[in-house]
Formats: C-alpha cells, structure tokens, sequence
C-alpha cells in the first residue's frame, strides 16, 4: 500500500472510534491511540520526513486536512459527551411539580412600624432619619438633659472608645450609641425651619441586660409636630387617634403627668385594653411625650414666643407584644422562621 492509500483507513478508524466513545474517559483514550505521541495516525505523520521529495506536497497537504478534520471531530464529540454528562442520570419527570421557593415575610416589628407610619402619614407627617452612633449634644445636652442625668451615665449607656488622634490635637467629643430617637428630634429642627411634622422610626441602645421586657437594643418611634398655636389638645387627639387605628377602638388611653427634662408639661401615656386585662393589669405604660420645653427650641434657633410643638417617643416591641400577644421581647432577635412565620 503506497503512503497516500495509508491515510483514509486511518483517518475513518479514528472518525469511527471517537463517535463510538462512550464517555469522556473513553474519548480521551481513543484520542491517544490516535493522535497522541505513539498514535497510529501521529505515525503517518513521523514518517512524512522520510518521503521521496516529489511526493512530500500532496501527502502533506492530505495528512493536515485529515488532521484537521480529527480534531474537529474530536472536540464536536468531547462537546456533546459533556452535555450528556451534564444531564440528569435518572430520566426526568416533567409532569411532576415545580419546587416551590419560599416566601418570605415581613419582620412583626416591620409590619408594626410600617403600620404606624402609614398611620402618621395620613396626618401629614413624613418619616425622619438620624445616625445611630451619636454625640452628647445631640442626645442629650441638646435636649435640656443636665450632665448629671443618670443616662448620661457610663454604666447605662454605651460609649464608644475615642479614635486616637494626632498627638496634642484636641480631644474628640466622645461618641455614644444613641439611647432614643428623641436626638433626631435635634438634627431635624437644626436643619430645617417651623413648621416640622416628622416621625422617626429607629434603634436605640441600652445598657440593660436581655430578659422577658428588656434587651440592650429595641427600637423606638419617635414624633415632633412644631407649629404656631399647638396645644395638649393636639397631642392627645392625635395619640389616641393613631392607637385606636392601630391596635382597636376598644383602647383607653390616661394620660399622667411626668417628667422630661426636654418637654414642660411631660406625660406618660398609659394604656388599657382587654389584653392588657388578660395580663392582669389594669393600665400599661406606653409611652412619653410632652410639649417641646422652650430650652430646646432655644437650642435649635427656634423661636419659643412663636413656635409651639408636642414630641413623644415608644417603643416599638412593647406595641408589638400587644397586638400579637408575645410574652417575652427576646423572640423577636432570634430569627427562629418557626416564630417569624407565624405573623
Ligand atoms: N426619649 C424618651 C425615652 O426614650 C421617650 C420620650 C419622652 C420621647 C418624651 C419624647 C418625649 O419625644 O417628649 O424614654
């Protein structure tokens, strides 16, 4: 058999061997016994040298064609050997049902805060935002709360280490995890003119520790409504029309003096209902509020002669608790879904 007749058997035995090659492992061994360095057709190749000069040309250019061609073939049949490995091994049903992905819920203190503040909005306040980390003066110097207030107090509230500074630069105002809301009561007054109709929904900090009615952060709603002319009257019209949409007419609201250092007169609202009854009370403290203190519409550049305005402040988890019946404020942090679900 001259040279050239060589080829085609050759050519067609390896176009038959990787097209009958079951899987890639197969695949790869036939391309070695073909192509690879001892292969049968790398064979025909090593002995192109050793052609007479005149027949070197057209055996060359058959041996690069068919080369071609295997390789091509090669990597067509790796191609579609992979697909098949990609697939499923078992024969696939597609009668059977999809899988379903998992719908997830709003947090009930999300529901909760979103409930209030659609409550707010319909009165024509706008939601406000503050940083959690704040200063002293705008958690509480700002708001006439004198330095020897026990919440000023190392041991009640959570001071951040100062960041080191240049040596002999100043000493920077020391940073604290913001034990209310009440500080963006400050931020938003400082940084827009009467009149303000704000609700700010966020956390705070506490140094307590965690049990049935505490935990070290809650969250807080928080409310200032400063206008000419606003009186006690407005803050219990608006109170207790926003607790009656939110948690049923069959609420009772007292409110009862108190003291705030940032509002004159202060109260505490207390609250009755008949799960309140349930729990064996007979009143249950809700919230703070009062009317702003004439010092801390001195300290934002509002006028105290003109300006009149009432704020208040709750906490959000004690709200929840009641409306879903939830006896000890730790559930809600501890991401249990079997808990979550059920809201
Ligand atoms: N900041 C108070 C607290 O955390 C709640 C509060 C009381 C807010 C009276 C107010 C207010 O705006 O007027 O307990």
């Amino acid at each position: 058999m001259s040279f050239l007749e060589q080829i085609e058997p050759l050519r067609q035995a390896a176009l038959a061997d990787f097209g009958a090659a079951p899987d890639l492992a197969a695949l790869e061994q036939t391309k070695g016994a073909h192509l690879g360095p001892q292969g049968r057709f790398t064979g025909l190749l090593k002995q192109l040298g050793a052609l007479p000069k005149e027949e070197k040309p057209a055996a060359g250019k058959l041996l690069n064609q068919a080369k071609g061609e295997l390789e091509a073939a090669l990597a067509a049949r790796r191609a579609e050997l992979e697909l098949k490995a990609a697939l499923p091994k078992e024969p696939t049903d597609f009668t059977l049902p999809g899988r379903r992905h998992p719908l997830g819920k709003l947090h009930p203190l999300t529901q909760v805060t979103e409930d209030i503040v659609r409550i707010f909005r319909k009165l024509g306040f706008v939601v406000a935002d503050g940083p959690e980390i704040e200063d002293e003066y705008h958690c509480f110097d700002a708001l006439n709360t004198p330095a020897d207030h026990p919440a000023r107090d190392s041991q009640d509230t959570f001071y951040l280490r100062p960041e080191v500074t240049a040596p002999g630069a100043p000493a920077p105002k020391p940073a604290l995890l913001r034990t209310h809301t009440s500080s963006v009561q400050i931020r938003a007054m400082r940084s827009q003119p009467p009149p303000i109709r704000i609700i700010v929904p966020g956390r705070v900090y506490r140094r307590d520790n965690a049990d049935a009615t505490h935990n070290p952060t809650f969250q807080q709603i928080e409310g200032l409504y400063v206008d000419r002319h606003v009186t006690v009257g407005d803050l219990k019209g608006t109170v207790e029309f926003v607790f009656k949409e939110l948690l049923g007419n069959d609420v009772k609201l007292r409110f009862r003096p108190h003291y705030f250092s940032y509002t004159e007169p202060s109260f505490e609202i207390d609250f009755a209902s008949p799960m309140v009854r349930k729990m064996g009370k007979d009143w249950l403290e809700l919230a703070g509020c009062g009317m702003v203190h004439p010092k801390v519409f001195e300290n934002v550049g509002y006028d105290p002669e003109v300006w009149t305005g009432w704020a208040f402040g709750f906490g959000i988890e004690r709200i929840a608790m009641l409306r879903y019946e939830i006896n000890d404020i730790r559930l809600f942090y501890e991401n249990d879904t079997r808990f979550l679900r059920q809201f």
